[in-house]
């Protein structure tokens, strides 16, 4: 029976790259550790990421780039912005009924759009590439540039839930957010009308 098919993938896992105006999204590789470590090793982005260990070693990226080479479905993206590893991007399908939009990046590249760019890029990504009917994600109340990455993402607040924090070592609010494949694909044809001057 169709029911019986198990969910996911329009796509089998393959290398990807994604693309956009200023950025480059690419599976991570042991040669990256360094850098990964060197940018996520930063409690302004632990304690707002519910997973990053604070402080994070090279061992913790070595785990990280390993786990994700075993992943069978590509949705984690090193962002690159010439040629620089610049932060994290992707999907998380611990509940596969629910996967989950995250993204971090090194301090120094806040406040330049970095992060709107990378987390449209993987939203197109999950829903042209994945049978999925929405994703969801995240942001501490305390983080108002994540809520607003995602409600300029076209994400809908669905209420206030307490989360645990690997960094801070207890559990936190968090504003919960869902963008469901009825909202992206209006918000992606939306602009594909054109005016004619007569
Ligand atoms: C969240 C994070 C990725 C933002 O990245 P960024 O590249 O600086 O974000 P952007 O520049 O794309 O957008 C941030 C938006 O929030 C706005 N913003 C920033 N600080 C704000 C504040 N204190 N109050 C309200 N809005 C704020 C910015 O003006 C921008 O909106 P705009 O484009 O309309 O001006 C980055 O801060 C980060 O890595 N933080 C730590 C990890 C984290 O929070 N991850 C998300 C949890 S899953």
């Amino acid at each position: 029976m169709l029911q019986d098919i198990p969910t996911p993938t329009l796509r089998e896992a393959r290398a990807c790259v994604l693309e956009t105006e200023r950025l480059t999204l690419r599976r991570p590789t042991l040669a990256d550790v360094k850098a990964i470590a060197g940018l996520a090793n930063d409690r302004r982005i632990a304690e707002n990421t519910r997973r990053l260990p604070h402080p994070y070693l090279q061992d913790h990226a070595v785990e990280f780039v390993r786990a994700m080479a075993n992943e069978p479905r590509e949705t984690v993206f090193l962002i690159e912005n010439n040629h620089t590893p610049i932060g994290m991007v992707g999907v998380d399908w611990r509940q596969p009924e629910a996967p989950e939009l995250g993204y971090w990046l090194g301090f120094e590249h806040w406040g330049q759009g970095f992060g709107t760019e990378a987390a449209r890029a993987v939203i197109d990504f999950a829903f042209e590439e994945f049978d999925i009917e929405h994703l969801i994600s995240g942001a501490r109340v305390a983080n108002p540039s994540s809520r607003n990455i995602l409600e300029k993402c076209g994400f809908q607040w669905s209420g206030v839930e307490l989360h645990r924090f690997e960094a801070l070592g207890s559990s936190t609010p968090v504003d919960c957010f869902r963008l469901t494949r009825g909202v992206w694909s209006s918000l992606k044809s939306w602009g594909n009308s054109t005016r004619r001057e007569r």
